[in-house]
């Protein structure tokens, strides 16, 4: 497995291998490698990559001045331990100042998908995570990038970005990855006590509940279903942030559940801010 920190170097380990023909896949993450960041891998290989590519970067320009960059789990030795034992061919570990260098001043900026949800809650956030993705595009000029679901509002950024700056790559979105509770893989949830990990549970049974009214029902309004779920967070303790339906592709809010309708929410968890989402099949 190779192991980068110089952009340029990576670049031109990637362009090698495309010219020889390979297939090369790019799973972009923050590290504190969980079992949703492998299953992103192994989606990666199913669909046949050659080269794996896993950057791991805590991205500066997508946390906003009171959030939790400082404190965001770091174990670089870990995840190299991870990668290569879930088969990527490399891992690209750069530093702030090489991926940002002095007098950086080009941004990629979404201004439609980003709008609402986590958007309307982290101002600046979408910006940050387009400039580092496209930026990751560029390196490795990958076949295709594999993100997961769970950030649902991110893949449809990104899935427009894509579209819109004529990126030539496909995106992979991954089913999220549960604890055996329900509760999302996420690096953050390592923020949370025992006692918050099981009052952590109501979102994905709000979430589930709600998708199971849908196969129950047919369509369901969702505006009482809505104040069923807020009732669900809130009885567990939770401070919500937002509960939202909107359409899967446009993320339109709407008025029913039905097929194709994502149902996504956020919430703090004592001082933790966990997101999780659906989408209705
Ligand atoms: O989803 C993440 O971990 C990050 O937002 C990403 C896509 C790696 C960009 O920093």
């Amino acid at each position: 497995m190779k192991i980068f920190t110089e952009p340029k170097k990576l670049q031109k380990w990637c362009a090698a291998r495309r010219m020889e023909g390979r297939k090369v896949a790019l799973v972009p993450t923050m590290g504190y490698l969980h079992e949703g960041h492998l299953s992103l891998i192994a989606e990666a290989k199913r669909r046949g990559a050659q080269e794996i590519v896993v950057s791991v970067f805590v991205n500066p320009v997508q946390f906003g001045p009171n959030e939790d960059f400082d404190k965001y789990p770091r174990d670089e030795k870990a995840d190299l331990a991870k990668c290569r034992a879930a088969g990527a061919t490399a891992v690209f570990f750069p530093t702030p100042a090489n991926m940002y260098l002095d007098a950086h001043s080009v941004y990629v900026n979404e201004e439609d998908l980003s709008k609402g949800l986590c958007g309307a809650r982290r101002p600046g956030h979408f910006r940050g995570v387009c400039t580092v993705v496209a930026k990751l595009f560029n390196l490795v000029h990958p076949h295709f990038a594999v993100f997961g679901q769970k950030d649902f509002q991110q893949a449809a950024v990104i899935r427009r970005m894509v579209r819109d700056l004529n990126f030539d790559l496909d995106v992979v979105v991954a089913p999220i990855v549960r604890e055996p509770s329900g509760l999302a893989r996420s690096s953050r949830n390592t923020y949370l006590s025992d006692d918050e990990r099981k009052r952590a549970c109501a979102l994905s049974q709000a979430l589930f509940a709600a998708a199971s009214a849908v196969k129950a029902k047919g369509k369901v309004p969702w505006k009482a279903e809505r104040a069923k779920i807020v009732r669900r967070l809130e009885s567990a303790g939770l401070v919500v942030d937002y509960v939202e339906a909107v359409d899967g592709e446009t993320l339109a809010p709407v008025k029913r559940l039905e097929k194709g309708v994502a149902v996504l929410l956020a919430v703090y968890c004592g001082k933790t801010r966990l997101i999780d989402n659906i989408l209705i099949k």
